[in-house]
């Protein structure tokens, strides 16, 4: 998750561990340090958790120092958090040290091979594989580094930013960049690589941004970048402008600004990996196909907005895979006596795996004799060590209380398990998997330009409404629990009294509340997709409306029905009815968030809460 490069006349380790210190808001769950010393043998020390772990043992066990390194946090991906998987990882007799961001999807085909030839592995990650491979590489041509990295990484596939030296070569630091990000901090006599500028503003502002698939090489008098077949690329400078403590948070002003920003990579991230040639195949689930072959019945147990995520999976996986779904809160399910057996697939979903309600109910579930699945957002948590099995969400480490780019992810977890499931239980065709594979891959697209067009706006909107005491929320469908989950986000960090309803159900009770000015969000349908939910949803908001509600349509492009009946209407991009959920709670988190702001509190830590709740 955070990395950080160094060549110059400068002692490294410190430039290093600063960096890295400037890169914790990216959250991690171990680190590591490689570098070069003066004798030109690898020095390389990597600890599992906090980085002041590291720095402590480096203190009392220190490594020679030298002026050319690399350092990484980790967050865990292929493989737990431990020692051994930390990065950096080494090949070619430990000459050559490599770290790594993102997740190379071949390398269980790649490690067979190696392993074939006869390399040995010492840890489960896929970063290793990377490393092995460059180090065979690098035997094969004769020592040229660059065009060994080059090599190395036209045979990887999926999203990395790899970082590699050698003590052949003291004084060069190579990396590449591909769906992960990469800056180069430019100095005098001296050059640095950072996930992004905040590892190295503190000794520079001057940075070159380095484009899609591009190599780079650092020395300390000269930075080369090219494509990945070699040929020379122009890159642009620029001055950072951000002072060091912007830096902290990335340049983003919380936690939760940059967590929303990443919910379409959240989207991303997940599919990664997970999709071929139209069919959903999940590695994690190889052989696994008996667990969801004659199931009678799947339970969702979840808490706060997990159980919401849950809810919205319920419509996909009965949609699809006609299987019966109850989405329960983990604290209410086990103390309620519940009817589960060998027939029941109990699914948890928990971002941190460590909700203390929801881990309970899991292991009354296995007690019960009922097959467990986790999905979860943190390598090797409880949960999911406790699980039959677990589909990870890879939404990357969430570190605002108030969850939001996991929300996401959970969602489309479960959308690829609800396809997967009836792929085995053959209730949809092909054609048809392929087909809401396809919506499911434009939806990172779509969330992205939502936060584009609409950000600005809604933010806007938030600020007008900061004096607001309360705020309703309405939807149908996949709309009903994304109403739900405005609401909750609003209270989590604004405390202000919000309520999410089926739309359906505000003639049974809630429309009492409604009064002039009442600001009501209305989650509406697509007309193309659904013309009957829609025309229901439309005479909703027409009753709100005639009674005074302040109505602030999310509703799709061109829908121009809801316009004389809304005071506001905050456009999502088209999209089928189930990917819609993923669209249309992106203004609610942008809007929760503005709010908060508006009212100058903290986002990220919101009163009285915790971001991973461990008792019961
Ligand atoms: C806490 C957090 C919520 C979160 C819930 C479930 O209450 O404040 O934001 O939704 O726990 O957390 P989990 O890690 O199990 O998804």
């Amino acid at each position: 998750c955070g990395i950080v490069g160094y060549v110059g006349p400068r002692q490294s380790q410190g430039i290093l561990l600063s960096g890295l210190s400037r890169l914790e808001y990216r959250g991690y769950d171990s680190a590591g340090i490689a570098v070069i010393d003066g004798d030109g043998d690898l020095g390389m020390r990597k600890r599992a958790g906090k980085l002041a772990i590291l720095r402590d043992d480096l203190a009392d066990h220190p490594l020679a120092d030298g002026t050319t390194g690399i350092g990484h946090t980790r967050w865990a991906t292929h493989g737990g958090p431990t020692d051994a998987n930390a990065h950096p990882h080494l090949a070619d007799d430990d000459k050559l040290a490599v770290i790594h961001n993102g997740i190379v999807e071949n390398y269980a085909a790649l490690k067979a091979e190696l392993v074939g030839e006869g390399y040995e592995f010492r840890s489960e990650t896929d970063t290793e594989v990377a490393a092995v491979l460059l180090g065979r590489e690098y035997r094969a041509n004769g020592g040229d580094l660059v065009a060994a990295f080059r090599t190395t990484v036209n045979k990887l596939e999926g999203a990395f930013t790899l970082l590699a030296l050698h003590t052949d070569h003291p004084g060069l630091v190579v990396g590449a960049r591909r769906n992960s990000p990469l800056v180069i901090g430019l100095g005098e006599g001296e050059n640095f690589l950072g996930s992004d500028v905040a590892a190295f503003v503190e000794h520079t502002r001057k940075a070159l941004a380095i484009g899609q698939d591009e190599i780079v090489a650092i020395r300390p008098d000269s930075v080369e970048v090219t494509d990945f077949s070699g040929a020379p690329v122009e890159v642009e400078p620029f001055d950072v402008t951000w002072d060091a403590s912007a830096a902290e948070k990335g340049g983003w002003s919380s936690f939760m600004a940059k967590e929303v920003s990443e919910e379409p990579d959240a989207v991303a991230n997940t599919l990664r990996g997970r999709i071929r040639d139209g069919a959903v195949s999940i590695p994690e689930l190889d052989g696994l196909d008996d667990l969801f072959r004659d199931i009678s019945r799947v339970v969702v147990i979840a808490a706060g907005t997990a159980a919401y995520a849950g809810m919205v999976g319920k419509y996909a996986i009965e949609a699809w895979a006609r299987v019966p779904v109850d989405v329960e809160l983990a604290h209410e399910f086990h103390y309620r006596d519940p009817v589960i057996g060998p027939d029941t697939l109990v699914m948890s979903i928990s971002q941190s795996g460590e909700t203390m309600d929801t881990l309970m109910a899991v292991k009354f579930a296995r007690e019960r004799g009922a097959r467990t699945l986790s999905i979860c957002n943190t390598q090797g948590a409880t949960i999911p060590r406790e699980s039959d099995a677990i589909v990870y969400t890879h939404a990357g480490p969430e570190v605002a209380v108030a969850s939001t780019k996991a929300f996401v992810a959970q969602i489309t977890a479960q959308y690829l398990l609800a396809l997967h499931i009836a792929a085995i239980r053959g209730t949809l065709s092909a054609t048809e998997i392929a087909q809401h594979v396809l919506e499911l891959e434009a939806v990172p697209e779509r969330i992205q330009h939502i936060l584009d067009t609409e950000q600005a706006r809604i933010e806007q909107l938030a600020h007008w409404m900061a004096d607001t005491r309360s705020v309703l929320f309405l939807g149908r469908h996949v709309g009903y629990p994304i109403a739900l989950e405005g609401a909750l986000k609003l209270k989590e960090i604004s405390y202000i009294h919000a309520e999410g309803f089926a739309a359906g159900e505000l003639k049974h009770g809630p429309i009492a509340l409604i009064e002039p000015g009442q600001p009501v969000f209305v989650i509406v349908p697509s007309p193309r997709e659904s013309a009957l939910l829609h025309s229901k949803v439309v005479s909703n908001i027409r009753e709100i409306h005639a009674r005074g509600a302040r109505v602030i349509a999310i509703a799709e492009e061109g829908d121009a029905s809801v316009l004389p009946i809304s005071d506001e209407v905050l456009r999502i991009p088209l999209s089928g009815p189930m990917s819609q959920a993923l669209l249309a709670v992106v203004p609610l988190h942008i809007f929760a968030m503005g709010l908060a702001t508006a009212k100058g509190l903290d986002v990220d830590q919101p009163r009285n809460l915790a971001k991973s709740v461990t008792v019961e």
